[in-house]
């Protein structure tokens, strides 16, 4: 069985699985190639800075968000005077979200209020209601409660309508979905996603659920008369296969195809292979983790490029290759010149990973503090107006 084996070697990345090539780390360049979206330069990152009057995130600056599909044309369109609206989401499959999963929602805050456009944040509680094999009743409760952690994120109360899908969709949004799914054969989504015979056919009537929201007629309380809005989705590259399917639909039923800027995954703390496993809690650090846990998890388990012995470190250096402490601060801390600096002095041996270790400790411990009051001053009474179906008056104010 040569191909069986071949493809088990191959990486792998769809929205439900991503596995790196055997015993390697995920080839992002190859996955540009695989997907066919474009490589986010330094050019379009200057431009952000240019066209939004401030310095861009550090996750444009570090290349976390590293690919996009028609992102220059959002920007050429923004310079002419057209906005834009902002779509992302989240399958609420667990009650407790970990860094990764904060890092589209940062993101998007950063470019909500970058652009000063309006947000439409899907909880696709459906989604994991047919995949993570949860009633429909767990999968709302986690919808809401995940709804907390991303409202903690900071979104304009002004310009962010969250939506869950067992709750919004029908009329406009349900309409969508039918021409979407008018649009895709059957064997069309077997090619995109790989779905089988054996798939229940609630995973093969999915994808258009993703989809419509790219459309602003699916919104008619925020965006009415407004068909000709542009969207630009910011999501992790495993959403890709979605939006491929969208936009291949889109101008077929008369709408814009959506933008996407899509990030590289957040590494587990065992090292860069995947994204990380949610059935193992010491993979990563969670926003419910405690000072303790974050200093245990990761002194204990972060994987470091240091060297084995104090001596060799210092004749050698750290493999900053492989190094999950660099990886980590090089999302999370904000310093430009510091982070230059740690790099240098550990690269070449004049600082031990305990030291990178401590100094990432204390970035982290004191973004999940920030995220944990935030969250805690988040009430239901909030939850309810972020989701409640209503117009967004000043959405581009
Ligand atoms: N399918 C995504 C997940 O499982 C959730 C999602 C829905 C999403 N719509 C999106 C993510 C748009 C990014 C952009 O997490």
């Amino acid at each position: 069985m040569e191909t069986k084996n071949q493809e088990e070697e191959e990486q792998l990345v769809t929205p439900w699985e991503v596995s790196a090539e055997k015993g390697g780390k995920i080839d992002y360049d190859k996955l540009i190639d695989k997907f066919g979206c474009q490589r986010l330069d330094q050019s379009l990152v200057d431009r952000v800075a240019r066209l939004t009057g401030r310095p861009p995130h550090v996750f444009l600056r570090r290349g976390v968000f590293f690919a996009h599909r028609d992102f220059s044309d959002i920007l050429d369109a923004y310079e002419r005077g057209q906005k834009f609206y902002l779509y992302t989401g989240r399958g609420p499959s667990s009650e407790a979200l970990h860094l990764g999963h904060l890092v589209p929602f940062m993101f998007t805050k950063y470019l909500q209020d970058a652009f000063k456009v309006p947000l439409v944040i899907q909880l696709t509680d459906d989604e994991k209601c047919m995949w993570k094999n949860l009633t429909v009743e767990e999968s709302q409760r986690l919808a809401r409660e995940n709804a907390k952690d991303i409202i903690a994120c900071g979104f304009d109360i002004s310009r962010t309508f969250i939506f869950s899908d067992f709750d919004y969709v029908g009329g406009s949004f349900y309409k969508n979905m039918v021409k979407i799914a008018k649009c895709v054969t059957y064997n069309k989504v077997v090619g995109i996603f790989g779905f089988s015979g054996e798939d229940h056919i609630g995973k093969v009537s999915f994808p258009p659920v993703q989809a419509a929201p790219s459309f602003p007629s699916s919104f008619p309380h925020i965006f009415s008369s407004k068909d000709d809005l542009r969207c630009l989705i910011p999501c992790a590259i495993d959403q890709d296969p979605y939006f491929r399917m969208t936009r291949d639909v889109a101008p077929r039923i008369g709408y814009h195809k959506p933008a996407l800027i899509e990030s590289s995954f957040f590494p587990a703390l065992q090292g860069e292979t995947g994204k990380m496993s949610s059935s193992d809690p010491n993979s990563a650090i969670y926003v419910t983790d405690s000072g303790k846990d974050i200093k245990n998890k990761i002194n204990k388990y972060a994987f470091s490029g240091g060297q084995d012995s104090v001596e060799n470190h210092r004749k050698y250096g750290a493999n900053l290759e492989v190094d999950i402490p660099i990886k980590y601060l090089g999302f999370f801390l904000e310093d430009d010149a510091e982070l230059e600096h740690i790099r240098k002095e550990y690269g070449t041996g004049r600082m031990l990973t305990g030291e990178v270790k401590k100094r990432l400790i204390e970035v982290l411990t004191e973004l999940v503090e920030r995220h944990r009051r935030a969250r805690a001053a988040v009430t239901e009474e909030m939850v309810d107006a972020f989701m409640a179906v209503r117009p967004l008056p000043n959405m581009f104010n």
